[in-house]
């Protein structure tokens, strides 16, 4: 029985140290230490013995017991570290590796230039508004003095919308300007009235590098009496300076618009010629920025102010116009298609 004692140790001891993996330990500790293991077996033989074998055999036995339980308890810490290990050695972390950058945000090339449009303006005093790109015939021809069948209508390719009135009448349009809201804030107001809109206008182009059939304007208004000609002439003049900085010179000279009398366009000199005359400028050195002018009577008559006791002027700035100006883009098409490529540029 002794012999079969330590066979069993020598066997035990000689198969737990080859094991290296868990499972392989639990079907160890089941075949020798478990309810119905070898030893196990071994001390239940033990009762049906004499009293003094009993003792003696079940001392060593008990021996052999607590020496496997410990060789197995050993084991087992061992191989739980080299898994550890494993698991650590497959996953390893390098912290001192750069990380990888978030890609961050920006805003629309548009966007951009808009705000600092209206910021130059905020900062004279004007009043940021906005309203409708849906809109009446009413106020985006009618009572800027663009009656229907007026020729004029023709500066404004528009596009209808699929609207009849309950008289049969087709006046619901995408606006072609955002000069409407000149009509729209004095409406609702009485002077002084110093605002600019920024928005979207809607025309109905065949699309090429300088038309959009979507693109956006900067209104501005003033109202007030006592407004003149030089003021117009001084508040742009002052946000070509706020925009382009000191150097850009800048052409003021007639052009016509129906709801202004007179009718101003202004230009400055070409961002990449200086004024030679270049590609950019149509050789001519002159880059056109914005329509302006005074207020016409009849438009101020319209919404109930009095032109002898009110005068005012108004005018309409192209945001993509002077981004593309200003940073060489060649055609305004790129605004709209959703190149990453480009917008990232910005
Ligand atoms: N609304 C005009 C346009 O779209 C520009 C303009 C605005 C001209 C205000 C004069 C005064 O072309």
């Amino acid at each position: 029985m002794l012999d079969r004692i330590e066979e069993l140790k020598t066997k035990a001891i000689s198969e737990l140290s080859a094991i290296t993996d868990s499972r392989k330990l639990e079907e160890w500790r089941i075949a020798y230490l478990g309810r119905k293991g070898a030893l196990t077996q071994i001390l239940r033989g033990l009762s049906a013995m004499p009293v003094e074998e009993r003792r003696a055999l079940g001392a060593v036995a008990n021996d052999i017991k607590a020496l496997l339980e410990g060789s197995f308890a050993q084991r087992q810490q061992a191989i739980k570290e080299a898994e550890l290990a494993r698991v650590v050695a497959a996953g390893r972390l390098d912290v001192t590796l750069p990380g990888y950058p978030s890609p961050v945000g920006r805003l629309h090339p548009t966007t951009q230039m808009v705000r600092q449009i209206c910021d130059a303006f905020v900062a004279m005093g004007f009043q940021v508004v906005e309203g409708p790109e849906v809109e009446w015939d009413y106020y985006n021809f009618e009572a800027l003095n663009i009656p229907q069948y007026h020729p004029a209508r023709d500066m404004w390719d528009t596009l209808w919308i699929d609207y009849t009135g309950p008289k049969g009448e087709r006046n619901m349009l995408l606006r072609t300007h955002t000069s409407p809201m000149q009509i729209r804030v004095m409406e609702k107001t009485r002077p002084p009235v110093r605002v600019v809109v920024p928005g979207k206008c809607y025309r109905y182009e065949a699309t090429d590098a300088t038309h959009e059939s979507m693109f956006y304007q900067v209104e501005g208004l003033a109202v007030d009496e006592n407004i003149s000609l030089a003021d117009l002439k001084g508040t742009l003049f002052e946000f070509a300076r706020r925009l382009f900085g000191p150097e850009r010179r800048v052409r003021f000279r007639c052009d016509y618009f129906p709801f202004v009398e007179p009718g101003v366009e202004m230009a400055i000199d070409c961002f990449a010629c200086e004024g030679g005359g270049c590609r950019l400028c149509a050789g001519s050195g002159w880059i056109e920025i914005l329509g302006a002018g005074m207020v016409h009577p009849d438009v101020l008559r319209r919404v109930n102010y009095d032109p002898e006791v009110y005068t005012g002027f108004a005018f309409g700035v192209g945001p993509e116009r002077i981004a593309m100006l200003k940073y060489g883009i060649e055609d305004i098409r790129l605004f709209y298609g959703n190149d990453l490529r480009f917008l990232r540029q910005f």
